[in-house]
């Protein structure tokens, strides 16, 4: 484990291209395995989470060629296995549990096949009975550890489909079943108590399969085959949220994040922050793998507290650390609530949030399912854990930018798994 230390700077200026979305990646590279023929990815996440997948479909089958490019992502050539073509396997999901979520869909639906997945640490404490107990409905059978945790075995089965109820809103949990529902008899309807990202419904249609949004949810039928992908991904909104927040919070700062992907069921950081103060127009909106992307310029501003509330909480599930972070530097208290999801990410993140930053000087308090921050316009500076959470390293990082003393964030290793290029990002809007 290393530590780096992140000093106080003057404001960020320049312009940011963001590497490729994590998300859209881990389902481009699944999604052109799933297909038939070549597909051809550019822009693709180079980063220990997204080289996971590309391993998995390798794994499973699938030819893939994957070159540096000098942008700094993949351009990544997939020769898919087909909808039934995967191979038995041992996959290795590393820290990513998008993959272990969103994959078992795809194999489930395999009669006659068997394979294991297993990951690391994280990955060994994180809840898979909320996409097994579904998977089981359907006709599969899923093993877990204790009942609920990583190691799976998923044992393949022709599926039938079903309507289902999503407890919480899960993107995850959602693409894992639409997968699953492309090989079932019947339609399978998944419903959410609020809208979580629609990569997954947004890849499938550039591979031929549009689906039926109605008010019930999300629906899909079987299919025979999926189209091969041709497709640049977008920048990563929740990478560039960490210098739009370091941005918003140091006096000065001005920057431009360029091409970077504005789902709106992503963008939740967006509206908070307009709330908060500041003005965000996006600009040279376009479109990138059927997804909108836009410029961003974003500005130092005297914040405002906000309120985030249990709808919006699944359009900024991943942001929800840099708005503790921001709150500590807004007028009055800043409280986020429905947010219980987040003590099942990557770690428990809600509590290494309050921990973390209340350690460097951040007046926060953590409750059932969110927490408040008490503005006091700054933050100290110390010592922050990772809690080997990318997003934990790169939230200390920016404290620490931001704060007065400076931040040392111990297991800085972990932006890895995100964003590589994060601390030479640093350096160069830092300067
Ligand atoms: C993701 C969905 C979110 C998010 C995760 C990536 C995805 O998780 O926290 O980082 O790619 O679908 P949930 O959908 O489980 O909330």
């Amino acid at each position: 484990v290393s530590e780096a230390r992140f000093n106080p700077t003057g404001p960020l200026r320049g312009e940011l291209s963001p590497p490729g979305d994590k998300s859209i990646s881990h389902r481009a590279a699944i999604v052109a395995a799933m297909a038939e023929g070549p597909s051809a990815v550019d822009n693709y996440l180079d980063a220990a989470d997204t080289r996971s997948t590309l391993e998995a479909i390798r794994g499973l089958g699938a030819t893939v060629d994957a070159q540096e490019t000098d942008e700094g992502g993949l351009s990544v050539q997939i020769y898919g296995v087909g909808l039934r073509g995967a191979g038995d396997a041992e996959i290795d999901v590393g820290n990513a549990g998008t993959l272990m979520r969103i994959l078992p869909g795809w194999l489930a639906g395999q009669p006659g096949g068997a394979w294991a997945l297993d990951g690391d640490e994280s990955i060994r404490g994180r809840p898979m009975d909320r996409i097994a107990e579904p998977l089981e409905l359907m006709g599969a059978t899923v093993e877990c550890a204790h009942g609920f945790l990583p190691p799976l075995r998923v044992a393949g089965a022709q599926l039938r489909g079903i309507e289902y109820e999503l407890p919480v809103a899960s993107a995850q949990v959602k693409s894992c079943l639409l997968l699953a529902g492309l090989q079932a008899e019947g339609e399978t309807v998944i419903l959410e108590p609020e809208p979580s990202r629609d990569h997954t419904e947004r890849m499938l249609a550039a591979a031929g399969v549009p689906l039926e949004d109605s008010e019930r949810g999300v629906a899909v039928r079987g299919v025979d085959r999926l189209d091969p992908l041709e497709l640049e991904i977008p920048g990563d909104f929740s990478s560039a949220a960490f210098f739009i927040a370091a941005a918003v919070v140091i006096p000065g700062s001005e920057l431009v994040v360029r091409q970077v992907g504005v789902n709106p069921g992503r963008i939740g950081l967006i509206r908070v922050l307009e709330r908060m103060g500041v003005g965000m127009q996006p600009a040279n909106a376009s479109e990138r793998a059927g997804e909108p992307v836009a410029d961003i310029v974003v500005q130092h501003v005297e914040l405002e507290a906000a309120e985030v509330v249990n709808t919006e909480v699944p359009t900024m599930i991943d942001e929800l650390p840099l708005i503790a972070l921001i709150g500590a530097f807004a007028e009055g208290e800043t409280l986020v609530s429905g947010a219980a999801e987040l003590r099942h990410k990557e770690s428990d993140r809600l509590a290494a949030v309050v921990e973390g930053l209340g350690g460097i000087g951040v007046e926060i308090e953590s409750h059932r399912d969110g927490f408040v921050v008490h503005g006091t316009g700054g933050i100290r500076g110390g010592w922050l854990d990772a809690h080997g959470d990318h997003r934990l390293a790169m939230l200390g990082a920016v404290a620490g930018l931001a704060s007065r003393e400076g931040v040392t964030v111990h297991g800085i290793e972990a932006i890895g798994v995100s964003y590589p290029g994060f601390t030479e990002d640093v350096k160069r809007l830092a300067g």
